[in-house]
């Protein structure tokens, strides 16, 4: 039985990642938590927004239920200090959705076993946390985030470190397609179906995210 889901989104700057997680995190349905180092997500209805982790904590401590019943998304700014407060507390809650925006700057290929993300990622099934993350250097990647992802989100990516880890990840015959895609496209890789197609966000989209 699939307890939960890791996606791993991967491209260069400006090419929709952060914009494809916000749509993904919707089709999760669970209520969600988000890492947002960068000040990307813009405020909308579904939203609330700390300052750091402890005001997050505080929040969550005194509404959990609206949380979960209201499927919000709590948009967290957080920091390289601060970031582990937030994912040990995501990885005592079930059934929940945690993007982490820009991942490797909390965890990349030199980090411990012992980081929390490493934690999440792999024991998270047991709670159901479905975990959705962003890079935009594969060469920072942890080999233990590449080894449990479900479903692979490449945007164009040019480069030849950058081309051996498509290689290297999921098979030289994708390559031509990651380096040929339209700005907003991704190949989405789902490595359990052995399923593979191109997907695209949208003006549609755009508007139902704000
Ligand atoms: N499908 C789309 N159609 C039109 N504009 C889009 C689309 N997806 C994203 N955008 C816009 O393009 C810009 C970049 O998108 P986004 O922030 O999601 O990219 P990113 O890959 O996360 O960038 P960065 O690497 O800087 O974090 C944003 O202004 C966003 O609103
Ligand atoms: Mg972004």
């Amino acid at each position: 039985m699939i307890q939960n889901k890791i996606y791993t989104v991967i491209g260069h700057k400006g090419h929709g990642k952060t914009t494809l997680t916000e749509k993904l995190a919707i089709l999760t349905d669970k209520p969600t938590i988000i890492a947002d180092p960068r000040f990307q997500y813009k405020p909308n209805d579904r939203r609330i927004f700390f300052k750091n982790p402890n005001e997050f904590i505080y929040f969550i401590n005194n509404n959990y239920l609206t949380f979960k019943r209201a499927k919000l998304e709590l948009v967290v700014n957080c920091n390289l200090d601060n970031f582990e407060d937030l994912g040990k507390y995501v990885y005592k809650m079930k059934n929940v959705c945690f993007v982490i925006d820009e991942i490797d700057m909390f965890f990349d290929t030199r980090s411990t076993p012992k980081n929390i993300v490493n934690q999440l990622v792999q024991y998270g099934r047991h709670s159901q946390i479905d975990l959705i993350t962003t890079s935009r250097r594969p060469a920072n990647i942890s080999r233990n985030l590449t080894a449990l992802t479900d479903i692979f989100l490449f945007s164009r990516l040019r480069e030849p470190n950058d081309k051996k880890y498509i290689k290297d990840s999921i098979g030289q015959e994708y390559v031509k397609t990651v380096e040929n895609l339209d700005k907003f496209s991704f190949l989405q890789v789902d490595i359990e179906e052995e399923e593979t197609k191109i997907i695209k966000t949208t003006e549609r989209d755009l508007k139902i995210l704000s």
